[in-house]
Protein backbone atom coordinates (compact mmCIF):
# COMPACT_ATOMS: atom_id res chain seq x y z
CA UNK A 1 0.00 0.00 0.00
CA UNK A 2 3.08 2.49 0.83
CA UNK A 3 4.60 1.81 -2.52
CA UNK A 4 1.07 2.43 -3.89
CA UNK A 5 0.76 5.52 -2.29
CA UNK A 6 3.90 7.16 -2.82
CA UNK A 7 4.16 5.98 -6.85
CA UNK A 8 0.52 5.98 -7.95
CA UNK A 9 1.00 3.83 -11.49
CA UNK A 10 -2.10 6.24 -13.08
CA UNK A 11 -0.53 9.93 -11.44
CA UNK A 12 -3.27 12.04 -13.17
CA UNK A 13 -6.96 11.53 -14.32
CA UNK A 14 -9.35 14.10 -16.06
CA UNK A 15 -12.51 14.94 -15.08
CA UNK A 16 -14.95 17.69 -16.31
CA UNK A 17 -17.11 20.10 -13.50
CA UNK A 18 -20.65 19.44 -14.79
CA UNK A 19 -21.80 22.18 -12.40
CA UNK A 20 -20.67 25.16 -10.38
CA UNK A 21 -19.09 24.18 -7.40
CA UNK A 22 -16.65 25.38 -4.71
CA UNK A 23 -13.48 23.71 -3.67
CA UNK A 24 -12.29 24.73 -0.51
CA UNK A 25 -13.54 28.02 -1.07
CA UNK A 26 -12.63 28.30 -4.75
CA UNK A 27 -15.12 28.61 -7.48
CA UNK A 28 -15.11 26.15 -9.92
CA UNK A 29 -17.32 27.11 -12.89
CA UNK A 30 -19.40 24.03 -15.00
CA UNK A 31 -17.22 23.17 -17.97
CA UNK A 32 -13.66 23.17 -16.35
CA UNK A 33 -11.15 20.77 -16.75
CA UNK A 34 -9.39 19.18 -13.51
CA UNK A 35 -6.80 16.93 -13.49
CA UNK A 36 -6.57 15.10 -10.07
CA UNK A 37 -2.92 14.87 -8.86
CA UNK A 38 -2.70 11.69 -7.30
CA UNK A 39 0.90 11.73 -6.41
CA UNK A 40 0.14 15.16 -4.38
CA UNK A 41 -2.97 14.00 -2.52
CA UNK A 42 -1.02 11.15 -1.43
CA UNK A 43 1.63 12.87 -0.27
CA UNK A 44 -0.25 16.32 1.09
CA UNK A 45 0.69 16.99 4.60
CA UNK A 46 -2.51 18.34 5.74
CA UNK A 47 -3.87 15.10 5.23
CA UNK A 48 -1.43 12.63 6.07
CA UNK A 49 0.74 14.39 8.66
CA UNK A 50 4.52 15.80 8.90
CA UNK A 51 6.19 12.36 7.87
CA UNK A 52 3.91 11.95 5.04
CA UNK A 53 7.35 11.85 2.39
CA UNK A 54 8.79 8.73 4.46
CA UNK A 55 8.04 5.62 3.48
CA UNK A 56 6.34 3.62 6.24
CA UNK A 57 4.65 0.75 5.43
CA UNK A 58 3.32 0.65 9.35
CA UNK A 59 1.02 3.42 8.68
CA UNK A 60 -1.32 1.06 6.97
CA UNK A 61 -1.00 -1.25 10.37
CA UNK A 62 -3.47 -1.26 13.21
CA UNK A 63 -7.47 -0.34 13.86
CA UNK A 64 -9.27 1.33 11.22
CA UNK A 65 -5.61 1.96 9.25
CA UNK A 66 -5.65 -0.87 6.19
CA UNK A 67 -8.36 1.33 4.17
CA UNK A 68 -6.84 5.27 4.24
CA UNK A 69 -3.34 4.46 6.23
CA UNK A 70 -4.56 6.88 9.18
CA UNK A 71 -4.79 9.76 7.20
CA UNK A 72 -7.12 12.48 8.11
CA UNK A 73 -9.28 11.96 5.38
CA UNK A 74 -11.03 8.95 3.34
CA UNK A 75 -10.44 10.81 0.77
CA UNK A 76 -6.31 11.15 0.27
CA UNK A 77 -5.75 7.94 -1.00
CA UNK A 78 -6.24 8.50 -4.47
CA UNK A 79 -4.41 5.65 -6.35
CA UNK A 80 -7.17 4.45 -7.37
CA UNK A 81 -9.66 7.51 -7.68
CA UNK A 82 -12.57 7.87 -5.50
CA UNK A 83 -16.41 8.51 -5.16
CA UNK A 84 -18.77 6.66 -8.45
CA UNK A 85 -15.86 6.20 -10.94
CA UNK A 86 -13.55 4.47 -8.80
CA UNK A 87 -10.84 1.86 -10.39
CA UNK A 88 -12.84 -1.38 -10.33
CA UNK A 89 -9.77 -3.47 -10.14
CA UNK A 90 -9.03 -1.62 -6.35
CA UNK A 91 -9.79 -4.72 -4.48
CA UNK A 92 -8.78 -7.06 -6.93
CA UNK A 93 -5.18 -5.44 -7.61
CA UNK A 94 -4.32 -5.04 -4.29
CA UNK A 95 -5.41 -8.56 -3.45
CA UNK A 96 -3.42 -9.70 -6.25
CA UNK A 97 -0.29 -7.55 -4.88
CA UNK A 98 -0.25 -9.41 -1.28
CA UNK A 99 -0.67 -13.10 -2.96
CA UNK A 100 2.33 -12.12 -5.08
CA UNK A 101 4.08 -10.54 -2.30
CA UNK A 102 3.02 -13.86 -0.19
CA UNK A 103 4.44 -16.16 -2.71
CA UNK A 104 8.15 -13.94 -3.40
CA UNK A 105 8.74 -13.39 -0.02
CA UNK A 106 9.20 -17.06 1.23
CA UNK A 107 10.93 -17.88 -1.86
CA UNK A 108 13.35 -15.03 -2.67
CA UNK A 109 16.08 -12.02 -1.36
CA UNK A 110 15.42 -9.54 -2.89
CA UNK A 111 17.97 -7.03 -4.08
CA UNK A 112 18.36 -4.26 -5.90
CA UNK A 113 21.19 -3.69 -8.70
CA UNK A 114 23.06 -0.24 -8.06
CA UNK A 115 21.32 0.66 -4.91
CA UNK A 116 23.26 3.66 -4.92
CA UNK A 117 21.12 5.17 -7.44
CA UNK A 118 18.68 7.35 -6.44
CA UNK A 119 15.17 6.54 -7.81
CA UNK A 120 13.98 8.87 -10.22
CA UNK A 121 10.29 8.51 -11.51
CA UNK A 122 9.29 9.22 -15.54
CA UNK A 123 5.48 10.48 -15.20
CA UNK A 124 3.45 9.72 -18.34
CA UNK A 125 0.03 8.25 -18.60
CA UNK A 126 1.98 5.50 -16.23
CA UNK A 127 4.40 5.63 -13.78
CA UNK A 128 7.86 4.19 -14.17
CA UNK A 129 11.20 3.85 -13.29
CA UNK A 130 13.47 6.01 -15.05
CA UNK A 131 15.29 4.20 -17.35
CA UNK A 132 14.37 0.91 -16.00
CA UNK A 133 15.94 -0.50 -12.95
CA UNK A 134 17.09 -4.10 -11.94
CA UNK A 135 16.07 -6.22 -9.19
CA UNK A 136 17.82 -8.96 -8.26
CA UNK A 137 15.85 -12.14 -6.97
CA UNK A 138 18.21 -14.69 -5.14
CA UNK A 139 16.67 -18.02 -4.21
CA UNK A 140 17.69 -19.58 -1.28
CA UNK A 141 21.64 -18.93 -2.14
CA UNK A 142 20.70 -21.43 -5.36
CA UNK A 143 20.69 -19.38 -7.97
CA UNK A 144 19.84 -15.69 -8.74
CA UNK A 145 16.93 -14.45 -11.41
CA UNK A 146 17.59 -10.30 -13.17
CA UNK A 147 14.36 -8.69 -13.59
CA UNK A 148 14.70 -5.31 -15.03
CA UNK A 149 12.02 -3.47 -14.21
CA UNK A 150 10.98 -1.01 -17.50
CA UNK A 151 10.77 2.46 -18.03
CA UNK A 152 7.83 3.78 -19.28
CA UNK A 153 6.33 2.62 -22.37
CA UNK A 154 7.84 3.55 -25.32
CA UNK A 155 11.38 4.89 -24.63
CA UNK A 156 12.84 1.22 -23.99
CA UNK A 157 12.04 -2.08 -24.45
CA UNK A 158 12.83 -3.71 -20.99
CA UNK A 159 14.00 -7.08 -20.94
CA UNK A 160 14.44 -10.38 -18.82
CA UNK A 161 17.90 -10.79 -18.48
C1 LIG B 1 -2.45 -1.10 -9.27
C2 LIG B 1 -3.38 -1.34 -10.21
C3 LIG B 1 -4.39 -0.32 -10.66
C4 LIG B 1 -4.41 1.05 -10.51
C5 LIG B 1 -3.38 1.96 -9.82
C6 LIG B 1 -5.63 1.52 -11.15
C7 LIG B 1 -6.02 2.85 -11.20
C8 LIG B 1 -7.17 3.31 -11.79
C9 LIG B 1 -7.57 4.70 -11.87
C10 LIG B 1 -6.77 5.88 -11.33
C11 LIG B 1 -8.76 4.76 -12.53
C12 LIG B 1 -9.57 6.02 -12.87
C13 LIG B 1 -9.29 6.37 -14.34
C14 LIG B 1 -10.15 7.54 -14.82
O1 LIG B 1 -11.25 7.75 -14.35
O2 LIG B 1 -9.68 8.26 -15.75
C15 LIG B 1 -9.13 3.40 -12.87
C16 LIG B 1 -10.28 3.05 -13.53
C17 LIG B 1 -10.61 1.76 -13.87
N1 LIG B 1 -9.90 0.62 -13.55
FE1 LIG B 1 -8.14 0.53 -12.56
N2 LIG B 1 -6.31 0.45 -11.66
C18 LIG B 1 -5.61 -0.69 -11.37
C19 LIG B 1 -5.95 -1.98 -11.69
C20 LIG B 1 -7.11 -2.35 -12.32
C21 LIG B 1 -7.51 -3.72 -12.61
C22 LIG B 1 -6.70 -4.97 -12.22
C23 LIG B 1 -8.70 -3.66 -13.27
C24 LIG B 1 -9.57 -4.76 -13.80
C25 LIG B 1 -9.56 -5.98 -13.31
C26 LIG B 1 -9.06 -2.25 -13.41
C27 LIG B 1 -10.20 -1.78 -14.03
C28 LIG B 1 -10.58 -0.46 -14.10
C29 LIG B 1 -11.78 0.03 -14.79
C30 LIG B 1 -12.81 -0.82 -15.55
C31 LIG B 1 -11.80 1.41 -14.64
C32 LIG B 1 -12.87 2.38 -15.17
C33 LIG B 1 -13.93 2.58 -14.09
C34 LIG B 1 -14.96 3.63 -14.52
O3 LIG B 1 -14.64 4.57 -15.24
O4 LIG B 1 -16.12 3.52 -14.07
N3 LIG B 1 -8.07 -1.50 -12.82
N4 LIG B 1 -8.16 2.54 -12.42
Amino acid sequence: MEVLRMYPPAPTVGRKALEDVVIMGTLVPKGTDITVAAPLMNTNPELWGPDVHLFNPERWVGPNKSANGGAKSPYAFMTFIQGPRTCIGNQFSKSELLVMAAAFVGRFKFELLHPEKDLEVELSVTMSPKGGRTLVLLVKDVYSIHIRLPPAKGKSKGSWI
